[in-house]
C-alpha cells in the first residue's frame, strides 16, 4: 500500500452541521456565515473585529451536504474589502493556510482560524493616504492631506492644494487604544487555563513564561474573571505601566505600583508623611556632624557606599549586621576603601535611625515599613503581580502581608527577564515565590510579539523561545547612523543599554522636527540644571539673556573638558546647549521654553521613544533600533551573576519588536 492510499482511507468525512459545528467558539464567539457554494464547496466567512477583513474558509463539503470525495483539504484565507473595485481581494499569500481532512482536522482548523485572525488583525494599519480631519494648511487654511516623503517614507500633512501652496505640517500617526486591542485577541487554551485558574482554584499561581508570550494581556484580562466583589489588586512594575492598566482594568480592580501599594498602607496608618528621596543623605550628614572631624571626612567621602548598603540591606529584608553589610559589600561589589569598620558601624546607625522615623520616608521606606509589619496592610483577596521576576525580597514580603486569610497571588514573569539584580531585586524572585507559596505554575508557551528571525537571535540566551507557527519572518539588519536618522518614525523605539548614547540621536530627531521622547523625566530635569547653573553664574533670567549666557558658558566648558581630554563630556554639554537652542526656537518666554522641556522628556512613550533597555521591559513596538549593541554585556559586568543579568538585558532588548528589528552601526 503507498503513502497516498494510506492517507486516503483516513480522510474523514463530515456533514455540514458537523463542519459547521466546529466553527463554533472559535473566535471568541463571532459567528461564521455561510456564503453558499463556490467551485463546488460550501464557503463560509468571518468578519475580522471592526477592521476592514473577513475569514474564509472553503469547506469540502458539496451540494449533498457531505465533505466532498475528491477535496482532502479545507483552506482559510484572509481577504479585505478593495474600496476602488468594491469587491472582497485575498491578502496575500501570508494569510492563506489549510489542513487536511486527517483525524484531528477540527483543531488544527481552529490553529488556522486564530492565525489567520491574528494575521488580518496584524495588517489592520492606518491607510497610506487619508484626508485631514479638520487639519487645515497653515499657510493657506485650505484642508490637508495625508503624504507619504519619498526620501524617508515618513507622514506628514501636506496642503490640498499643492503645488500653488506648500504648507505642510507634522503627522503623528494615531494609537491604537490598548483597551480595544486586548479586547480582539483570540485567547489561547494556556491562556483560557489562566483564566480558569483565576476564576475557580484555590490555590497560589506563578504563570511563567517567555517574552511577548502574552502574560499581561493574560494578567489584565484575568481581573475580569475575578468576582466583582472580592478585593483584587493589580501591581505593575512603574507608574506608566500602572496608569496605562489602570485605563484597562475593571473598576474593582486596584491598580498600583509596588511603592504606592506599600506608601498608601504607611499613609492610612500615619496620615501625613512627607517624602523625601534624600531622606538618608540627611541622616548620614547629621550622623558625621556629631563624629570627630576625621571620621566625618571619611563618612562624607562613603556617602554613597553607606546609603547603597543601607538601601540593600532594607530591599533583602536583612539585619543590619557587620555580617550582613560584609555579604551586601561582596555580593553587589560595593567598595568600602579600608574602611569597613566605620562605614559598617556608620550603616547601622544610619539604618536604626531612618526605620525609627516614619514621618519621612523614601522610596525603600515605602516598601520596608509595610513589609516589616510596622504598620497594617490592606488586605486583597486575589492579588495578581506583573513582572514578578524582579522583586526583591521587601517586595515579596510586602505582597504576602496585603492577603486576606484565604487571599491568592497569581505572579507573571519570566526568569530570564530579571534585570534589576543591581538595585537588589531577587534574581530567584520566580523559584522563591514558588516555593513559598507552594504555587501551581502555568505555561504559556509561544511569543505572539516576535517574528521568527528575532525568535531565533533571542534562542542564543534563551533556547526555550518558540516563535508563533504563523509568524512572520521578520526583519533583522544591520544599518548606518544615516539610515536610523532618516528611517525613524513615530511609533518606533530606540533602545540602548546606556542612557547617554540615546541622548545625541533623540536630539537629533527633534531638531529635524521629529517627535521624539526620553523615557525619563530625569533627563529633562538635567538640561533644567544646566540653564539654572548658565543663569546663576551670569546673573540673569530672561530667555534671550539666558540663551546668550547658555552659549556662553557652553563654550567655556567645552574647551576646557577639550583641553582635559574628556570629549564626551565636551560633546555632551554641546549637544545639551544646542538642543535647548533648539528647544527656544518658537519660545519668547522662559517658562515656554521650560514647558517644551517638560513635554519632550517623558515617562510616557510618544512619538520616536528612547529608552534605556531596563525602562523597556515590558513594552513594545513594531520598529525597534538598538544603539550600541557592544554595550550588551556592559563592559563593567564581571561576576557571574551580573554576566547572567547582562545576557537578560539583551534578551530583553532583542523581544521588543514585532517586525523590525535594526541594529544601528557606531559611526
Ligand atoms: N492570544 C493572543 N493572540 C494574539 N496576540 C496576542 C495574544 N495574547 C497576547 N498577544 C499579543 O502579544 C504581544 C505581547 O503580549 P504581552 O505584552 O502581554 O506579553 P508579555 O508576555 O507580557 O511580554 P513581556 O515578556 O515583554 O512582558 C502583545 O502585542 C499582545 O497584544
Ligand atoms: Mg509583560
Amino acid at each position: 500500500m503507498d503513502r497516498e492510499q494510506t492517507e486516503g482511507d483516513m480522510i474523514e468525512q463530515f456533514t455540514k452541521e458537523e463542519f459547521e459545528a466546529g466553527l463554533v467558539g472559535v473566535l471568541n464567539g463571532t459567528p461564521f456565515s455561510c456564503l453558499g457554494l463556490q467551485q463546488g464547496e460550501l464557503v463560509y466567512t468571518v468578519p475580522v473585529a471592526d477592521t476592514n477583513k473577513r475569514i474564509v474558509v472553503r469547506s469540502t463539503i458539496d451540494s449533498t451536504g457531505i465533505a466532498a470525495e475528491r477535496a482532502d483539504s479545507i483552506r482559510v484565507w484572509v481577504e479585505y474589502w478593495h474600496k476602488k473595485s468594491d469587491r472582497w481581494a485575498a491578502l496575500g499569500k501570508d494569510s492563506k493556510s489549510w489542513t487536511t481532512r486527517l483525524p484531528g482536522w477540527p483543531e488544527r482548523l481552529r490553529d488556522r482560524l486564530r492565525a489567520a485572525w491574528a494575521i488580518a488583525m496584524a495588517d489592520s494599519k492606518p491607510k497610506a493616504r487619508v484626508e485631514s480631519n479638520g487639519e487645515s494648511c497653515p499657510k493657506c487654511e485650505a484642508g490637508m492631506v495625508l503624504r507619504t516623503r519619498g526620501y524617508d517614507g515618513n507622514q506628514f500633512w501636506g496642503c490640498s492644494m499643492f503645488p500653488k501652496c506648500k504648507g505642510t505640517k507634522n503627522y503623528e500617526e494615531p494609537r491604537e487604544e490598548p483597551a480595544a486591542e486586548i479586547k480582539k485577541l483570540i485567547w489561547s487554551d494556556n491562556q483560557k487555563a489562566v483564566f480558569e485558574f483565576v476564576a475557580n482554584s484555590k490555590r497560589h499561581g506563578v504563570v511563567k513564561a517567555v517574552a511577548g508570550s502574552g502574560k499581561t494581556s493574560t494578567a489584565v484580562e484575568g481581573l475580569n474573571h475575578t468576582s466583582p466583589d472580592s478585593m483584587v489588586g493589580y501591581v505593575a512594575f512603574n507608574k506608566r505601566i500602572a496608569t496605562e492598566l489602570a485605563r484597562r482594568a475593571p473598576s474593582h480592580a486596584h491598580v498600583s505600583t509596588n511603592h504606592s501599594l506599600g506608601f498608601g498602607n504607611i499613609r492610612a496608618a500615619q496620615g501625613k508623611v512627607k517624602v523625601n528621596s534624600r531622606k538618608l543623605y540627611f541622616l548620614l550628614r547629621d550622623i558625621g556632624e556629631n563624629l570627630p572631624t576625621a571620621e566625618n571626612n571619611v563618612i562624607k567621602e562613603n556617602s554613597r557606599v553607606i546609603q547603597k548598603l543601607v538601601s540593600l540591606t532594607k530591599a533583602n529584608m536583612m539585619e543590619p549586621t557587620t555580617e550582613t553589610f560584609e555579604y551586601i559589600a561582596d555580593r553587589w561589589n560595593i567598595d568600602t576603601n579600608g574602611e569597613g569598620e566605620l562605614i559598617y558601624r556608620t550603616a547601622a546607625q544610619l539604618f536604626k535611625q531612618s526605620t525609627a522615623d516614619m514621618s519621612v520616608v523614601d522610596f525603600d521606606d515605602m516598601i520596608w515599613f509595610p513589609a516589616s509589619e510596622k504598620v497594617p496592610c490592606k488586605k486583597f483577596d486575589v492579588l495578581f503581580i506583573d513582572e514578578a521576576q524582579d522583586l526583591n525580597k521587601a517586595q515579596a514580603s510586602l505582597m504576602m502581608n496585603s492577603l486576606n486569610p484565604d487571599g491568592r497571588i497569581v505572579a507573571f514573569g519570566d526568569e530570564f527577564q530579571s534585570v534589576y539584580g543591581f538595585a537588589g531585586a531577587d534574581s530567584d524572585s520566580i523559584p522563591n515565590l514558588i516555593k513559598s507559596l507552594d504555587a501551581e505554575t502555568l505555561p504559556l508557551s509561544i511569543t505572539y510579539r516576535c517574528p521568527k528571525s528575532h525568535v531565533a537571535l533571542a534562542q542564543s540566551l534563551v533556547p526555550q523561545i518558540e516563535a508563533a507557527p504563523w509568524a512572520k519572518e521578520g526583519t533583522l539588519e544591520t544599518v548606518s547612523q544615516h539610515q536610523f536618522a532618516q528611517g525613524a518614525r513615530t511609533g518606533d523605539m530606540v533602545l540602548c543599554r546606556c542612557n547617554a548614547p540615546l541622548v545625541g540621536p533623540a536630539f537629533s530627531l527633534i531638531r529635524r522636527g521629529t517627535k521624539a521622547v526620553i523615557l525619563g523625566r530625569d533627563i529633562g530635569k538635567s538640561l533644567m540644571v544646566l540653564i539654572s547653573k548658565a543663569q546663576k553664574k551670569a546673573k540673569v533670567h530672561s530667555l534671550s539673556d539666558t540663551l546668550a549666557a547658555l552659549i556662553e558658558h557652553g563654550e567655556r566648558e567645552v574647551s576646557k573638558l577639550t583641553r582635559m581630554k574628556k570629549h564626551s563630556r565636551a560633546q555632551s554639554i554641546e549637544d545639551r546647549v544646542e538642543t535647548i537652542i533648539a528647544l527656544s526656537d518658537g519660545c519668547s518666554t522662559m517658562s515656554q521654553l521650560e514647558e517644551k522641556i517638560e513635554t519632550i522628556f517623558s515617562d510616557e512613550a510618544e512619538g520616536v521613544t528612547f529608552s534605556s533597555v531596563h525602562k523597556a521591559k515590558g513594552l513594545e513596538a513594531n520598529t525597534v533600533w538598538i544603539l550600541r549593541d557592544d554595550l550588551m554585556p556592559h563592559p563593567k559586568a564581571e561576576a557571574p551573576w551580573e554576566l547572567q543579568q547582562e545576557a537578560n538585558i539583551r534578551y530583553v532588548a532583542y523581544t521588543r519588536s514585532k517586525s523590525r528589528l535594526f541594529f544601528v552601526e557606531d559611526d
